[in-house]
């Protein structure tokens, strides 16, 4: 029999890239299977991220967000994204919030990383708001997008301890560490086909 075809990845992005690069390797390293990344699209022209993409050879499109109205740069990203006939839509630090005609053109198929254990700290600069609380634990979220801002049923987290002599770039830096590995998890948890959401819940159906 042959094999299924490959699903297809079309991954958003603003900045730096590491989660995209941590789930491009896992593709190439073949720990992340039946699946292949066609696009990567920023709304920033010079983000980090796209470069590394094109110099990796990706397909990449830079969709400039400022000064464009929210729906209709939203069109042009679902637009493009369809045009890819992507069938997981994967944002990798895309500092957006997303339109609801961008959500519902891809219903239950788009996710996110947040770099805190959810519904914990959502917004900007996470990792100092839980300093700042003083918890004890940190950690990453991988959850479906849902209209409300980092919300959505929650595929996997990974926890990480805080440290006495921690600051905010200490505590993102082993964060991030544990995102590279929970996003490629989370997808082939996704691609499985082995779990269901049952309300907020995410769970393994055998
Ligand atoms: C990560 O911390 C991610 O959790 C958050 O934005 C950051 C993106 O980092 N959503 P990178 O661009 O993937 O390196």
């Amino acid at each position: 029999m042959s094999e299924p075809k490959p699903k297809r990845l079309g991954v958003l992005l603003s900045g730096r890239g590491s989660n995209f690069i941590a789930i491009a390797d896992a593709i190439a390293a073949g720990s992340l299977t039946g699946c292949e990344i066609v696009c990567v699209l920023s709304n920033i022209a010079d983000a980090p991220g796209i470069t590394t993409a094109q110099q990796r050879g990706f397909a990449t499109e830079i969709h400039v967000s400022k000064g464009v109205p929210r729906e209709e740069h939203d069109a042009r990203m679902a637009a493009s994204l369809k045009a890819h006939a992507v069938d997981l839509v994967i944002l990798a630090g895309y500092m957006r919030v997303l339109s609801p005609g961008f959500i519902n053109a891809f219903p239950d198929r788009i996710l996110n990383i947040h770099p805190s254990l959810l519904p914990a700290f959502p917004g900007l600069h996470a990792q100092l708001q839980a300093l700042n609380y003083g918890t004890k634990f940190a950690g990453c979220t991988v959850h479906f997008v849902d209209e409300a801002v980092d919300h959505g049923v929650i595929i996997l987290q990974k926890v990480v301890p805080v440290l006495d002599g921690d600051d905010e770039a200490a505590l993102s830096a082993r964060i991030l560490e544990q995102e590279h590995t929970a996003y490629p998890e989370a997808i082939a948890h996704v691609l499985s086909g082995e779990y269901r959401a049952h309300g907020q819940r995410y769970l393994h159906i055998g």
